[in-house]
């Protein structure tokens, strides 16, 4: 069948259905209802045989699940399939690194089969429907779901996210291991104020489509099946209630014809943020505003029906809404395959998927510092080495946020992983030093200190558990929390190496650590197979290739801190700028500097985006555009000579940023357009041609269109958003 006779026979078998439903019926598949627990409760077992739930989430048990599909297909008057939901966010049974370390790979395949391994290990169990990816941009490391984002950059996101549905979705929709996905949270939701969880956002509707909105857009693109809706409040309208966002965007200008999902109480919740009196109210609001199906809470199903006999809302639109939640269950093949038979799917954590694992961890991890090339170990140099830390050996921390399936018991340690690479070569001694990464007890002190006399390096394994991010897990002042500051002051001053790694779900201010510190690797989250791929660069069984996806602040009080920041009227400069230690005390008291900066901290991150270290030595050479005029239909060349000079096989992130220099609205001072993850063997020079879209210049303008604007731009090529290889290029008219 061609895809536009598919298309017909969908919307053909939806009017039959419709036809038939009563209006309760039709509410009935608006409404998301939480299961769980491996058992059918009575009011459960009632809405699902009277037609009255469509939909189901966090019921995990396979069997249960297909006693769930089984009433709802055989016992319900008109045998419509649930919807069994569920946040697989980076892994079910095997963890992937969180969506944040993910995106340090920079590697789109790599999120797409990591995707495809948690559909394929979700739907042993008869979901087919996940909450992800969140699409958010994560400018505030205080915000704990920063942990869950692709970072602070809409590119990025927007090519990861896309890669990520397609991985959940599959290639076709209703093959066995597809599962529905869901962008959210829609939207705006990464600027909650303060970095507090469910907090207020104010967004000028500009930087929200150029921003925040630009993710989502890439994911409809790549045939999303779902949105959801934010918590948040937007300039003053909470996203479930958001006409602007879920009718005029979404819908008039995207043509979106999936579904959008609530978020979890969103909609009784709009009565809390005082936009509504009362349930009732809040369930016109949400489904006058775009809400299709609501999660967890009831006010649908006890009002929507009354709405619509007072004609407040009209049945036209109930059954608009009723048809985007059928279209995608036919999508999904749900009324052909109800069932899930968990042994036609392979075992979850086999080596096939626990290699992808491993392959993105290692991928993931940053290496911000490596002095006198302290890293890789030298194992036959070597006679002791010293693991230290309350993250070294903790199979459920490093799992991080979002693992309600994930299986602690599959994870690798780092301390087991360089106990096994090392074995019989080297000496590993363990301590923890601390109970936890927020004790502050020091009685584990003198022990680890002894530890790292005894040895000749140290690995020292610090960070945040798996708590400290996540939703409603923001922190105000993100250092390394506890005594792991004193702890690592303490070991530094011994003299030795140390080996710094640190895993956390967020970007940490990391001006405070230690200059003797020899080698920082930034590991996030790692998932199962973390210990495993901190090891095999330790070891130099891979160079680490991982790069920043977010700036790392120096301090919080620079929050937000993101490299794609507008320029100012005064923009800070080596000159201008002026440490508060540097102000002559005898001084009259004059304005200093009079350029956008703070006094006490240096203007720039203490590591860019796009950052991150490898064993070789790359060398960004030259950079051309053959033709540098360019029109609106076309793409500019872009050629580039990069070369690893150094003794060691890399992949190295080649990145293509831009400044457009005038534009009827301001312009960042810098945007990525374009990255590509290379290998470079040793002594390998590489001439790399990119083709740029001129629609890649596009933007919303004052006139609030996307389009782009003739004019000069500035482009730069290099590993990091700092680098300074320049070229210029022109668009025409
Ligand atoms: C609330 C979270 O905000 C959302 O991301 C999640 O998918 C739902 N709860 C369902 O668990």
């Amino acid at each position: 069948m061609t895809e536009v006779a598919h298309i017909a026979v969908i919307e053909e078998r939806i009017e039959r259905l419709l036809e038939q439903m009563t209006l309760e019926e039709k509410v009935g598949q608006l409404t998301l209802a939480s299961g769980g627990g491996g058992h059918i409760p009575e009011w459960l077992d009632e809405g699902i045989r009277r037609g009255r739930t469509g939909a189901v989430l966090n019921e995990v048990d396979v069997d249960t699940v297909n006693e769930l599909q089984r009433r709802a297909v055989e016992e319900s008057r008109l045998g419509i399939p649930l919807l069994i939901g569920r946040d697989v966010i980076h892994g079910f049974r095997t963890v992937f690194p969180i969506p944040l370390g993910q995106a340090a790979t920079w590697n789109p395949e790599l999120v797409e089969r990591g995707a495809r391994v948690a559909a394929l290990e979700a739907s042993r169990c008869g979901i087919n429907w996940t909450f992800a990816p969140m699409l958010d941009i994560g400018r505030d490391p205080r915000w704990g779901r920063v942990a869950e984002t692709f970072g602070e950059d809409p590119h990025l996101s927007s090519v990861l996210g896309a890669a990520m549905v397609r991985g959940f979705q599959g290639g076709e929709l209703d093959a066995d291991g597809s599962i529905a996905a869901c962008a959210k949270h829609f939207a705006g939701y990464g600027a909650s104020e303060s970095g507090k969880d469910y907090n207020s956002t104010n967004i000028p509707e500009n930087e929200l489509r150029n921003v925040h909105l630009r993710p989502f857009k890439a994911a409809l693109d790549a045939g999303v099946c779902s949105l959801m809706t934010s918590f948040s409040d937007l300039d003053g309208v909470p996203a479930s209630a958001n006409e602007f966002l879920l009718d005029q965007v979404l819908r008039r200008e995207w043509d979106f014809d999936g579904f959008v999902v609530s978020d979890w109480d969103s909609i009784s919740q709009l009565q809390a943020h005082g936009l509504t009196e009362n349930d009732r109210e809040s369930a016109y609001e949400a489904a006058r505003a775009g809400v299709d199906m609501e999660m967890a809470s009831t006010t649908y199903a006890h009002h929507l029906p009354q709405l619509v006999t007072e004609g407040r809302i009209s049945e036209e639109k109930v059954d608009g809404m009723v048809r985007n939640v059928l279209r995608t269950k036919l999508r999904l093949g749900l009324f052909e395959r109800p069932y899930v038979d968990p042994e036609s799917f392979p075992d979850w954590g086999n080596p096939t998927y626990l290699a992808d694992a491993l392959e993105t961890a290692r991928q993931s991890i940053v290496m911000l510092r490596n002095r006198d090339e302290t890293l890789p170990l030298k194992p036959h140099e070597l006679s002791s080495l010293a693991v230290i830390g309350p993250m070294a050996d903790e199979p459920y921390e490093q799992l991080g946020t979002w693992i309600f399936d994930g299986d602690p018991e599959l994870s690798q340690t780092p301390l087991s992983a360089i106990r096994e690479a090392l074995h019989g070569e080297v000496e590993v001694r363990y301590e923890r030093g601390l109970e936890t990464t927020r004790s502050r007890t020091r009685d584990g002190f003198p022990a680890a200190l002894d530890a790292a006399r005894a040895a000749d390096v140290v690995v020292l394994v610090l960070g945040e558990e798996s708590i400290l991010s996540g939703e409603a897990h923001c922190r105000a002042d993100i250092t390394l929390p506890g005594a792991q500051a004193a702890l690592l002051d303490e070991v530094a001053s011994l003299g030795k190496p140390v080996i710094l790694v640190i895993m956390a779900g967020r970007a940490l201010a990391v001006e405070a650590l230690p200059d003797s510190v020899a080698a920082i690797l930034y590991a996030w989250h790692p998932g199962t197979m973390g210990g495993p791929a901190i090891s095999d660069i330790l070891t130099g069984v891979v160079s680490p290739s991982g790069r920043l996806p977010v700036s790392l602040p120096r301090v919080g009080g620079q929050i937000p801190i993101y490299y794609a920041h507008k320029n100012t009227g005064r923009p800070p400069t080596p000159e201008t700028f002026v440490h508060i230690d540097d102000i002559d005390p005898g001084a009259p008291q004059v304005s200093i500097g009079n350029t956008s900066f703070h006094l006490d901290v240096h203007p720039s991150p203490a590591y860019p985006f796009g950052f991150g270290l490898t064993y070789g030595d790359v060398h960004y050479r030259s950079v051309s555009c053959p033709e540098p005029r360019i029109t609106p239909g076309s793409s500019l060349e872009v050629i580039i000579e990069v070369a690893n000079e150094g003794q060691w096989d890399v992949e190295e992130v080649v990145q293509i940023y831009i400044r457009d220099l005038v534009g009827s609205v301001t312009r960042p001072v810098r945007e990525l357009v374009a990255f590509r993850r290379v290998s470079l063997e040793a002594g390998e020079v590489r001439h790399l041609r990119f083709d740029i879209d001129a629609k890649e210049l596009a933007f919303y303008g004052r006139d609030m269109k996307r389009k782009a604007e003739p004019g000069r731009f500035h482009l730069w090529v290099g590993g990091h958003a700092g680098s300074t290889l320049q070229t210029e290029f022109e668009l025409l008219p």
